[in-house]
Order: C-alpha cells, then sequence, then structure tokens
C-alpha cells in the first residue's frame, strides 16, 4: 500500500470539509484531525456494516472484539499485557474523563493538570465540579519541555487529587521515557494521588528512538494509581466515530467501575466500535506510512520554521503531529490571530492551551500545503 499523498490538497479536503477544511481559501492547520484520508481496513469494515444495513446496536461479540483489539495492539506494540476484560468501551476521551471524575475519584476532588496542555482539560473537569490546578511545565536548554514535579507535588499537597497526564503530550509533542514516568509516579504515590492518562496519540510516535510507554504499565505503583484512555482517533483519523478505551489497571477501580461500564459502553457507536477493532488488528501498515511521512513533516517543518519564520522557536516533536511553536518573540500581541486575519493559516492560539503567545501547528498535511501555510505566514511577518 501506498498513501498518495500529494492527493489531499485544499481543495480535494473542501469537497467533503470536516471541522479543519470548512473555509474557503483558510488552511487549516489547528483542529487535530489528518489530512491523509482513513485506513481502507477501516473504511471497508465500516463500509461493510453501511452497505448491510447493520448499523443498529452493536453485538457484544462486536463490542468484545473492539475490546480484544485495543488489549492486543497495546501487548504487541508496548508489551502491556492488560486482558480485554479491563478495556471498557465509551465514546471518547473527553467522555472516558467525565467517566473518571464521577465514578472513580471523589466528588469535587480537584485536578493537577501541567500546562500547556490540551485545551478542553483546562475547563472541563470545572464542569463537573472540579476544581483545577495549573502546573506550568518547564524547558530545558534545548527547548524541550518537562513536567515541573516540584511544582505537581505543590499541587497535590494543596489538595490536588487526581493528574492528567497527557502522553504522548498535546500540544508540545513529548513522549515520555520511563525513567520520567517513574519520577511522576514518585510523586503521585508519595501524595496518594491518582493519575487519569491520556494516551490517545500512542500510535503516534515519530522519534524513531522512542517508543510509547504506557503509564499503567510502568510498574505495580502506576498500575494502581492510573486510568488509562486511548482510541483510534488520532492514529487511525477517525474522531468522527466515537469510541474510545478506558482501560482499568487495578481491582479496585475494576469494581468500582462494574456498574457503570455498561452505561459507558453505550455511548460508543457502532461504526466507532467496528472501526476499532478493525485499525487494531489491521490498520498497522497504514498507520506506518503516516508515520513515516509525519516524521518527514516534522523534520522539513523545522527547515521551513528556520528559514520562514525568524525569531520562532520549533522544538521537533517525539510524538503527536503537533509543533508547539514559540512565538513570543513575534510583535503581533496574538500571533495565532494575526496567522488567521493575515495569512488566513488556522493555527490553535497557546492561550487556549493555558500558554499564552504560543501557537500550536498541525503539521499533518501534505507537503505542498504544509510548504504554502508557512510562505503564507512568513509573508504576513515581513
Ligand atoms: C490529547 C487529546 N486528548 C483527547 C482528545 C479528544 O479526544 P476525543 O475526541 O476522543 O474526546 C484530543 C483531540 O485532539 C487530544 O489531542
Amino acid at each position: 500500500m501506498t498513501i498518495d499523498f500529494d492527493s489531499f490538497t485544499p481543495d480535494a479536503l473542501r469537497r467533503h470539509p470536516t471541522e479543519k477544511w470548512c473555509e474557503p481559501d483558510v488552511i487549516g492547520a489547528g483542529v487535530a484531525e489528518m489530512d491523509f484520508g482513513v485506513a481502507p481496513e477501516v473504511a471497508a469494515a465500516v463500509r461493510t456494516a453501511v452497505d448491510a444495513g447493520a448499523l443498529a446496536y452493536p453485538t457484544p461479540r462486536q463490542e468484545e472484539a473492539a475490546r480484544a483489539a485495543c488489549a492486543g495492539w497495546f501487548g504487541r506494540t508496548t508489551g502491556w499485557e492488560i486482558g480485554p476484560g479491563r478495556v471498557h468501551l465509551t465514546a471518547d476521551v473527553l467522555t472516558a474523563l467525565t467517566l473518571v471524575l464521577d465514578h472513580l475519584v471523589p466528588a469535587g476532588a480537584p485536578v493537577v493538570l501541567p500546562v500547556p496542555n490540551y485545551m478542553p482539560f483546562l475547563s472541563l473537569p470545572e464542569l463537573f465540579g472540579h476544581p483545577v490546578l495549573r502546573v506550568p511545565g518547564i524547558t530545558d536548554a534545548a527547548g524541550r519541555y518537562t513536567m515541573d514535579l516540584d511544582g505537581i507535588d505543590a499541587a497535590f499537597r494543596a489538595g490536588g487529587r487526581l493528574l492528567i497526564l497527557c502522553n504522548p503530550h498535546n500540544p508540545v509533542g513529548r513522549v515520555y521515557d520511563r525513567a520520567e514516568l517513574l519520577a511522576l509516579a514518585a510523586v503521585v504515590d508519595a501524595n496518594g494521588g491518582r493519575v487519569f492518562s491520556d494516551e490517545i496519540h500512542a500510535p503516534l510516535v515519530l522519534d524513531p528512538t522512542r517508543r510509547h510507554v504506557p503509564y499503567a504499565a510502568v510498574d505495580d505503583v502506576t498500575a494502581g494509581h492510573a486510568i488509562t484512555a486511548a482510541a483510534i482517533s488520532k492514529g487511525w483519523n477517525v474522531p468522527g466515530l466515537k469510541c474510545a478505551q478506558l482501560i482499568i489497571s487495578n481491582d479496585a477501580d475494576a469494581a468500582r467501575f462494574a456498574p457503570v461500564a455498561r452505561f459507558a459502553a453505550h455511548q460508543a457507536s457502532t461504526p466507532g466500535i467496528i472501526a476499532t477493532a478493525a485499525a487494531y488488528d489491521d490498520g498497522g501498515p497504514w498507520l506506518a506510512e503516516v508515520v513515516e511521512y509525519l516524521r518527514g513533516n516534522a523534520a522539513h517543518l523545522g527547515d521551513l520554521v528556520r528559514r520562514q519564520l525568524p525569531g520562532v522557536g520549533y522544538w521537533q516533536p517525539e510524538g503527536t503531529y503537533l509543533a508547539w511553536l514559540d512565538t513570543r518573540g513575534l510583535a503581533p500581541e496574538d500571533p495565532s490571530r494575526f496567522f488567521a486575519d493575515h495569512a488566513r493559516v488556522l493555527t490553535t492560539n497557546g492561550a487556549a492551551c493555558g500558554a499564552p503567545r504560543f501557537t500550536r501547528f498541525n503539521f499533518a498535511m501534505a507537503r505542498p500545503t504544509l510548504d504554502q501555510a508557512l510562505a503564507r505566514m512568513g509573508e504576513v511577518l515581513r
């Protein structure tokens, strides 16, 4: 299989618009979707159900296949052997978080959130009665982001109960290694805290020297305090299909979640459940090609930023398809707004991630489009 990446032109994408490509003459580099369509195995599985008119409630066997496929994928790719019985289905990762907030941590328990982070995490817990304690991350001399463990410790001591870990990290693109996760676990454990580990970007590790390490798989301590969320929606580019997995790694949570599990699964869609089994079981070759292309884009974007956007900081992400541009040195007060208004390139405003004046740029696009986006952004800065 060879994906024709160049065929995904802006015009072609606007013909069947998604949120990322729904405006004329605007390049979508904001919303976290990829421009590369869908794996043929996933499309075929969903098409079969559509053609058969079989879009009613899923069978227990279909749900079991999705749960087993998720467990199998983690086992094959990371060595985490979690049985399918510990994998629960729900609509999406944000729903998974709300289930955890409602059922697995005490009512009102404050959430510890390293920032920057995925935008909804800054506000969603508050809507469910959980205050958010933000902990700004730190960057080393090379521009590499790390979590501030002293700050996280202080937030737990100030009452925090559940840390949201995003790994691979949106927006900074870190893929944390075992040593970093162990260091974090020591802080969480010392405070009797819990971790919601959002691993939605796990299939998208770009740095060939890194591997995704599921937080709950690190040791018995992390398994005992973690609750993991996963989905095919980023790696296989089907966020509209609505099926995510909540993975429970300890007996106490398993017992507490048991009465909720049926209702959680009811929120997943039948096409999403079918696609989940197909992607995890058979979508490996498509994913490998996409990851290879994204790796090239991440390097190419570094060259483009150096040439087109002087003064902008770029650290090549280890995972995801998101670049976290340090645009604090640019003249416009609000760089993301400026690029939208003047270059017609839509990015994500760092302020929404908890870091004003930074800009998140989604580079999951055909390389000619990437060239065009950076040329436009460079032009308006000159
Ligand atoms: C880190 C992260 N978590 C969660 C989500 C949302 O996932 P879902 O659509 O499954 O709620 C996204 C979407 O971009 C994301 O990047």
